[in-house]
């Protein structure tokens, strides 16, 4: 496998094209951004620690049937996937409830949700990616309803997977967004699963351990990423 041109530059990460038509190089950067882009800063082993976190949940969840895009780590800062067209839709679960749930419907935050709530949201910076619905995704020509269906029903399943590899780690899943895209047709989980895009708590102390650090100028954003990994057994 040879990497090739960047194909595009995300936030976070840059995606590569390789020799091979069907398979892209990820690589995870130093970059860390909040409120959709509006503050970037470099954190020293950011990259290093989410390219390996997603590696290892990737492969977690390839062992209990889902399919991914995740095929190999290929070093530090980089991964070989799957090429999959993305589907813009960010899927979000939520066991308890934290940030925009909390904004939005005035609830209190850490409220255990029974059950699990789901979400859709389009993926638009410009918009601060803006809540939507299934119909809109339908008539908008998203994602079809079979693709939704789909979507969602990986989701729970991923919830329940990572709910329990999470509790044996003295860790509360809180929630944690997901994006899909489609391989040859078939729908499957992409772009990545890291404490960038999900909230992880302490289950003893309820202590935020993911970038809500960041957000919310905490501080030790990379020292809890990296406690977590520990935790879960993720070899950095
Ligand atoms: P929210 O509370 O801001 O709606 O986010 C819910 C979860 O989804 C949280 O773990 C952060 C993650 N998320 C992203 O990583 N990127 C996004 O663009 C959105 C909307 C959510």
């Amino acid at each position: 496998m040879e990497k090739r041109a960047e194909l595009y530059r995300g936030k976070a990460k840059s995606v590569f094209t390789t020799d091979d038509p069907d398979r892209l190089v990820l690589l995870f950067r130093n970059d860390t951004s909040a409120f959709d882009g509006e503050r970037i800063e470099q954190l020293d082993r950011k990259g290093m620690v989410n390219n390996k976190f997603n590696a290892f949940i990737m492969q977690k969840l390839e062992d209990a049937g889902i399919p991914t895009q995740f095929e190999q780590l290929l070093g530090d800062n980089e991964c070989l996937v799957k090429k999959l067209d993305m589907i813009p839709v960010e899927c979000v679960v939520r066991n308890f409830a934290a940030g925009s749930l909390v904004r939005r419907l005035g609830v209190e935050e850490g409220l255990e949700l029974t059950p699990p709530t789901f979400e859709l949201f389009l993926k638009n910076d410009a918009l601060h990616d803006p809540m939507v619905n299934e119909s809109h995704a339908q008539a908008f020509g998203w994602a079809t309803l079979d693709q939704l269906a789909e979507m969602k029903a990986l989701t729970f399943r991923i919830n329940d997977i990572l709910k329990q590899l999470f509790d044996d780690a003295g860790l509360l899943l809180v929630d944690f967004k997901l994006e899909f895209g489609l391989f040859h047709g078939k729908v499957v989980l992409g772009d990545e699963f890291s404490p960038d895009g999900s909230r992880l708590w302490d289950k003893a102390t309820r202590k935020k351990m993911d970038k809500d650090r960041f957000r919310q100028g905490l501080g030790g954003v990379i020292e809890a990423y990296e406690e977590v990994a520990q935790r879960l057994g993720v070899p950095l």
